[in-house]
């Protein structure tokens, strides 16, 4: 099951609709290694528009569609595109829309997304919305949970970082009430998860928990999600400096750790993980970030399957 014309937040999809995507996502993963060839968007062209920075969502979606036969055109400096000139969203977006098939739109502004599938006539994929949502990254988050633990529910998952302005922990955090089991949401004070996600989670009757303190709980964790606190969205570089380094997940904290705990991280990582836990058993935050080749593969099928004919 897919009906999807645009991919704008987690909060719209079924949990059928991304249990489909995974699926599909597991047959897309020897052509996303290069081990077997396929032509499937030959012929189609995505348009990555990025006007915040980004390194793996970017490139994760060109070598996507590349791999399929398919190309791309786009931006991800628009301080060199007619952005600069005043062009609005909306004027960016639609013309995009007629030269592309379909469009990743990465943007400053909560909400930006949302706008720009407003005013394209093809499928737009947002990869990322200020503070908001970052609905692909979900999806191979999820993808990387039901690879190494063997399924999504059930599991301990504690979510460490910066929860108030972290896109992708609001995203997760979303999709994993769909799925159930506990959570753990470890921050600093003030950056604690949005008591309207918690809130999602006491409707489903998820238990959650919370607390600032990482070395309390790391022992009863299945899953660790380590994020960045995220700079950018303070209001100023004071209030960062309070909070910049409060995790440092290192070697020693893991002794105890259970023995088939998974480390993930969206990435980029800034100290919140040494580089000394890189290559323990536990870090699968490099795993992750490739898993997001076959996840936003079959994300784009499916996509520019149902909307065939536009
Ligand atoms: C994340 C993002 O952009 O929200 N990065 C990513 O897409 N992998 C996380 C972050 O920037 O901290």
């Amino acid at each position: 099951m897919f009906n999807k014309d645009h991919v704008v937040s987690i909060r719209e999809f079924e949990r059928e609709e991304i249990d489909t995507i995974l699926d599909h996502a597991v047959k897309m993963v020897p052509i996303a290694r290069g081990e077997k060839k396929s032509l499937e968007l030959e012929g189609k062209v995505l348009a990555t528009l990025f006007f915040e920075p980004s390194t793996r969502t970017m490139l994760s979606f060109e070598i996507a569609m590349k791999r399929l036969g398919g190309q791309t055109i786009g931006f991800a400096n628009p301080s060199q595109s007619s952005v600069k000139k005043g062009e609005t969203l909306a004027d960016t977006v639609r013309m995009a829309s007629s030269y592309a098939d379909i469009i990743v739109l990465r943007h400053p502004q909560e909400g930006a997304a949302r706008l720009a599938s407003k005013f394209s006539s093809k499928p737009v994929i947002n990869a990322g919305d200020g503070a908001g949502q970052h609905p692909t990254q979900t999806l191979l988050d999820l993808f990387t949970i039901k690879e190494e633990k063997g399924r999504i529910s059930g599991n301990h998952i504690g979510i460490a970082g910066d929860l108030k302005y972290g896109r992708t922990v609001h995203s997760l955090t979303h999709a994993l009430s769909m799925y159930g089991g506990e959570m753990t949401f470890i921050a600093p004070e003030g950056l604690q998860m949005p008591d309207e996600l918690t809130g999602e989670l006491e409707r489903e009757g998820i238990g959650y928990h919370k607390t600032e303190d990482l070395e309390s709980v790391i022992d009863q964790l299945d899953v660790l999600y380590m994020t960045r606190i995220q700079r950018e969205r303070f209001p100023n570089e004071e209030e960062y400096e309070k909070v910049a380094s409060s995790f440092n997940l290192h070697r020693g904290m893991l002794d105890d750790v259970k023995d088939d705990m998974i480390i993930m991280h969206p990435l980029p990582r800034v100290d919140e993980i040494s580089p000394d836990v890189d290559d323990t058993k536990h870090a699968r935050y490099f795993q992750q970030a490739a898993n997001g080749v076959p996840t936003r593969m079959a994300l784009i099928c499916l996509l520019l399957d149902r909307n065939r004919g536009l």
